[in-house]
């Protein structure tokens, strides 16, 4: 039997290439990782090696604590390639344009940023950075709801700048390329703020303490008046 069975191409990217398939009879997907011409070919395999190495562990360390991400299926760092468990649902961005099936009404449009808003504290309160919020990035389904992917990007840090900007690119893109929904932003911090105990320390493994869940929409908050003030 043949280990991965192409079904069809999903995505075609500037760093990767994504189709879904069968890998030994479950559904899922094969990302590959597109080689960078214009770096130069060692450093580019060195680079692509980290990135998806670093990926892969962020993703297990995830999914052990029981986020919804992928399941890595299989990883080889030489073949540029990852093979996932296929997420439930589509991505939100589709969800928001309406470029695939949705529930009736639009009250399923709350739910699904006030569940947003929960995967990313969760995230955020484990010591993790997206460092990619796209609405490409977090897919949904009304009998799963959120999950997270793509963390190519990502890292373990106490920084609250990289925080803060995680809840400001979700900010900018859903103003900029959902601007139909209504307190979209504040309906998904008010799920980010639904699952803190007020005053309870967060402590990382390493000692280090996570900012507080106030702290980050405070520095998202001047983050939005520091971008204003450069753009004026
Ligand atoms: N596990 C998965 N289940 C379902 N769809 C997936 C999965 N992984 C990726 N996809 C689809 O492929 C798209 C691209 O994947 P991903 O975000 O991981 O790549 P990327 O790093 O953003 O690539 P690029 O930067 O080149 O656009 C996702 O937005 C999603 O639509
Ligand atoms: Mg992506």
């Amino acid at each position: 039997m043949q280990a991965w069975v192409e079904h069809e191409i999903l995505h075609i990217g500037a760093e990767a290439e994504v189709a879904s398939g069968l890998f030994l009879g479950r559904k899922s997907v094969q990302k590959r990782r597109i080689e960078r011409n214009w770096r130069h070919p060692d450093l580019d395999r060195r680079l692509c090696k980290s990135r998806m190495s670093a990926e892969a562990r962020i993703l297990i360390r995830l999914h052990k604590i029981g986020i919804q991400v992928p399941k890595i299926r299989q990883v080889n760092l030489e073949g540029r390639t990852m093979i996932l468990s296929k997420l439930p649902g589509h991505p939100v961005i589709d969800l928001l344009r309406g470029n695939c099936e949705t529930p009736d009404g639009d009250e399923w449009q709350k739910e699904m940023l006030f569940e947003i808003g929960i995967i990313v504290r969760k995230l955020h309160r484990n010591g993790v950075s997206h460092g990619d919020l796209s609405t490409n990035n977090i897919f949904w389904c009304p009998s799963n709801g959120a999950s997270l992917l793509d963390f190519g990007l990502s890292r373990i840090t106490e920084d609250i700048e990289h925080y803060g900007i995680d809840l400001h690119i979700l900010h900018e893109i859903l103003g900029a390329s959902h601007p139909s929904i209504e307190n979209a932003m504040q309906i998904l911090l008010s799920g980010y703020q639904s699952i803190d105990i007020e005053g309870k320390k967060l402590i990382m493994t390493g000692g280090g303490v996570l900012p507080t869940c106030k702290q980050i929409i405070k520095r998202y908050e001047d983050i939005i008046t520091r971008v204003r003030y450069a753009d004026n």
